[in-house]
């Protein structure tokens, strides 16, 4: 399972990568607006500088734009920035058109705002790269994420699609669990969900344990 993580934060980023196990970052314009990023040379310039960090894995980075022609034109800048750019497609109609474009044209691309199979099926078929089913937020509304990513990855598997199940919104360690048992191919939210994977209170105890009958046996 490939591990994403859901920021456009440089400090967590480097964080992220420094522990060894990040495969990628997933951005989007409320995530850069988070970090107060504006006006299309700093977007630019910070894109470059995530990929950087990152090193070899995919950088999501999603267009404005909501007509094709538009969209086509940010993406086309967007891959141009660095090998790794994945570009973000939102999952509308003109989107799936961009879809298609890119695939074509060999360009990789994330379908975003995905909550319903039906438009996974869709970006399927558009030859997305990545689909992201947005686990969280369809959590907010009482309906159950994790069934959306069994869905999903019933149906590629049925037709044996290439389109990666990226699971988005991940806001806590038990969906990150729950996807990978599923078989969620990438998983993307906050390094908090990540680092909480590492913590057990009986590691806690044992090396504190372990610390200190060491520390006894030395004197
Ligand atoms: O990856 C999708 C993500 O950015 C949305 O997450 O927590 O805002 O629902 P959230």
């Amino acid at each position: 399972m490939k591990f994403f993580i859901d920021t456009a934060n440089l400090a967590q980023i480097q964080e992220a990568h420094d522990l060894g196990i990040l495969d990628g970052v997933t951005t989007n314009p409320s995530l850069m607006a988070k970090e107060g990023i504006s006006g299309q040379d700093n977007v630019m310039k910070h894109y470059k500088t995530i990929c950087e960090i990152v090193g070899d894995g995919d950088v999501s980075a999603e267009v404005i734009a909501t007509d094709y022609e538009g969209m086509v034109r940010e993406g086309e800048a967007l891959a141009e920035l660095h090998p790794n750019i994945v570009v973000k497609i939102p999952m509308i109609k003109e989107g799936v058109k961009a879809l298609k474009y890119f695939s074509d044209k060999g360009i990789r691309t994330n379908c975003t705002l995905v909550f319903s199979a039906g438009q996974a099926l869709i970006a399927a078929k558009a030859g997305a790269s990545y689909v992201s089913p947005f686990i969280g937020r369809l959590d907010d509304i009482s309906t159950d994420g994790i069934d959306l990513i069994e869905q999903i990855r019933l149906i590629y598997d049925n037709y044996g699609y290439d389109t990666e199940i990226l699971a988005a919104s991940v806001r806590h360690p038990m969906h990150i669990i729950k996807c990978a048992e599923i078989g969620a191919d990438v998983m993307t939210g906050p390094l908090s969900a990540i680092i909480a994977l590492m913590k057990h209170p009986l590691t806690d105890n044992g090396l504190a344990q372990f610390l200190a009958d060491h520390a006894k046996a030395a004197k």
